[in-house]
């Protein structure tokens, strides 16, 4: 009897997070498979503009995005990895524009009350000489899960910027 729920668990979370220990997560392998929700070109948490903003790229297992369009609500263990691409330009024959030139690295949020008491913890794997680091630690609650938790639209998560969770399909 107890097997079920513990194989319903096991398919809605097919990517589970990995951790080296508590709160100190192991950058996810595959994202890239996972379900694409967006991008953006240049979201900046800061006031002084940047003259050659950053691109963004966001994903999310399938079975999580399923799970939220149907509750609203991201299910425990959920992952959303943002990936960090420098703009580039002038490669011919484009004239104008801009395209993901060096990758910079990756940004986790990880809904786990587990392994933080306020559920969700984020996790930096650009190094500060930015190299890829293959473990990362929660940073602490003040310093992005109070922004998340006022200016994210659901459950800490910008949804407001991702399309393929914020219109219907
Ligand atoms: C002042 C506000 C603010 C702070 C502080 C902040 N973020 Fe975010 N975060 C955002 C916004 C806005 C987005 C939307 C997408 C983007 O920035 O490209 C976002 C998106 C994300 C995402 C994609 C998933 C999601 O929740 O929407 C991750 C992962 C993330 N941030 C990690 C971090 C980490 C790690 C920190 C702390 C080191 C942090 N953030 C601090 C505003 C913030």
């Amino acid at each position: 009897m107890r097997l079920i729920p513990l194989l319903l668990l096991f398919a809605l979370h097919a990517e589970p997070p990995q951790y080296a220990s508590k709160a100190v997560l192991k950058a996810p392998a595959n994202y890239r498979d996972w379900y694409f929700v967006g991008s953006n070109l240049g979201i900046s948490y800061s006031d002084t503009a940047t003259k050659d903003p950053n691109f963004k790229n966001i994903y999310i297992p399938r079975a999580a995005a399923d799970a939220f369009k149907k509750t609203g609500v991201f299910p425990e263990k959920t992952m959303l990895v943002m990936e960090v691409y420098q703009p580039t330009k002038d490669a011919s024959p484009a004239k104008q524009g801009n395209f993901e030139g060096k990758f910079i690295g990756i940004e986790v949020a990880v809904k786990d009350k587990d392994a933080v008491p306020e559920g969700w913890a984020y996790y930096n794997f650009i190094g500060d000489k930015g190299e890829q680091k293959p473990t990362a630690k929660a940073n602490p609650k003040q310093a992005c899960w109070s922004c998340h938790a006022e200016h994210g639209a659901k459950d800490n998560v910008f949804v407001q910027f991702y399309p393929r969770l914020r219109d219907k399909d």
